[in-house]
């Protein structure tokens, strides 16, 4: 086969439906069927489909220029976008550098963090704190600070992570965690860059749910034992967990976000890393070498940049917000009914859905029988998850989740 796709084993490959168009929160295919997608394209397509008001910019856009680097130019639609985000992110955010994709924007972040402390002549402070049950990505780095899931199997014996942090699943064991984590900032903060963090909810990783006041202790001892803090919002940005930033659950910002996926609404790949003046002044010099030295070729690509700007826009028009809470109370609502002895837990947060089940082996053949039911879910492994686009229709939603429902009583 000439196409190569990604996590599969290619060898037992089945039969891959070849999507002809997309309409809304609707999959079409050449064979005639269709489907509802549950999870918008890895949770990127969040107004769904071909869009009419995206679609008229992206248009107007490729008839004016698509693309122009940014190194030695500049143009208009990166200029608002990072306006824009600096307007929109958490207080205290004031600085857009434009990457391709969500795991280059980590990377970006990292090199941010680690440069920070050698500009001002700290090459000792190289290390990295990260959770268990994150995922940052797929690249070398993002891997390495990525929990040890099936995503990085292959390579663990090359990725020893430096210290790694485990979200207590219980409230009840907060402080205790907090106090264990102060106590490793204590004997290692002088070799630890940073911390990073997906904000209250840990998605590919695990979808592990947690609270703010759990960030916000983090964040706190990080600051008093001179730690940075990242805080990856390429899953959790714009208004996946009921907030438009995961951070605006919680009190206190980080020194660096990244945002990715829900950027662009799934049009054109792209993302941000977004820093504190604190971080920037530190690359502010008259020695060339502590410039940021990163430049991807697409970084700030007008088309990504005219349909992010028009995507917040509406986001923002046309309250968002309410709609993502809707979609939260028909979750909650149909998974109290859906009852199974497979069932470990279910959790639902803004427009993100989970059903954990005890045994892997309770799913085997569960995206088949979606299929079947004309509803397109991937699961990860113990985990059915559901991430739609915040149009989606109530009745494509309701739809959705009685297919859930009829695995789980079957
Ligand atoms: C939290 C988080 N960070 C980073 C990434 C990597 O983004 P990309 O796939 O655009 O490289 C992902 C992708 O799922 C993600 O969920």
């Amino acid at each position: 086969m000439s196409i190569w796709y990604p996590y599969t084993q290619m060898q037992t490959l089945g039969k891959v439906p070849i999507v002809s168009k997309g309409k809304g929160s609707i999959l079409y295919f050449e064979d005639g069927t269709k489907a509802i997608d549950a999870i918008s394209s890895w949770w990127a397509c969040i107004h769904g489909y071909s869009y009419k008001p995206l679609n008229r910019v992206l248009k107007k856009q490729v008839d004016t220029f698509s693309h122009v680097m940014l190194g030695g130019l500049t143009h208009q639609p990166a200029l608002q976008l990072a306006e824009k985000l600096v307007e929109i992110t958490p207080k205290g955010l004031n600085h857009v550098f434009f990457s391709d994709s969500g795991s280059v924007a980590v990377e970006v972040a990292l090199k941010m963090a680690i440069q920070y402390w050698s500009n001002q002549g700290n090459k000792d402070k190289v290390k990295l704190i990260s959770c268990k049950n994150s995922y940052h990505g797929d690249t070398f780095k993002a891997m390495q600070l990525s929990d040890d899931s099936d995503f990085k199997v292959a390579f663990s014996y090359l990725l020893e992570k430096d210290f790694v942090v485990e979200i207590p699943e219980n409230p009840d064991d907060y402080s205790q965690a907090l106090q264990n984590f102060e106590n490793l900032l204590i004997t290692h903060s002088s070799t630890i860059a940073a911390l990073i963090i997906e904000p209250i909810i840990q998605c590919a990783g695990g979808f592990k749910v947690y609270s703010s006041e759990y960030l916000d202790g983090l964040n706190k001892l990080c600051v008093k034992y001179n730690v940075l803090t990242i805080y990856d919002e390429v899953a959790t940005g714009f208004g996946r967990t009921g907030k438009l930033f995961g951070t605006n659950h919680a009190k206190r910002v980080p020194d660096i976000m990244v945002l990715g996926k829900g950027l662009t609404a799934g049009y054109i790949g792209h993302a941000a890393t977004i820093a504190s003046t604190k971080i920037y002044q530190q690359f502010k010099s008259k020695e060339h070498d502590k410039a940021l030295m990163h430049g991807p070729t697409f970084m700030g690509n007008p088309l990504a940049c005219v349909v992010a700007l028009k995507s917040i826009e509406i986001f923002q028009k046309k309250d968002y917000l309410t709609k993502i809470n809707n979609i939260e109370n028909t979750i909650k609502k149909i998974f109290e009914t859906i009852q199974s002895e497979e069932i470990l837990d279910k959790r639902v947060l803004g427009a993100v859905g989970i059903i954990e089940v005890k045994n892997k082996k309770s799913i085997v053949g569960f995206k088949e029988f979606a299929m079947e039911n004309q509803v397109f879910i991937r699961p990860i492994g113990k985990m059915v998850y559901l991430m739609p686009s915040y149009r989606i229709k109530k009745k494509e939603l309701v739809k959705i989740l009685v297919v859930m429902k009829r695995w789980f009583e079957k």
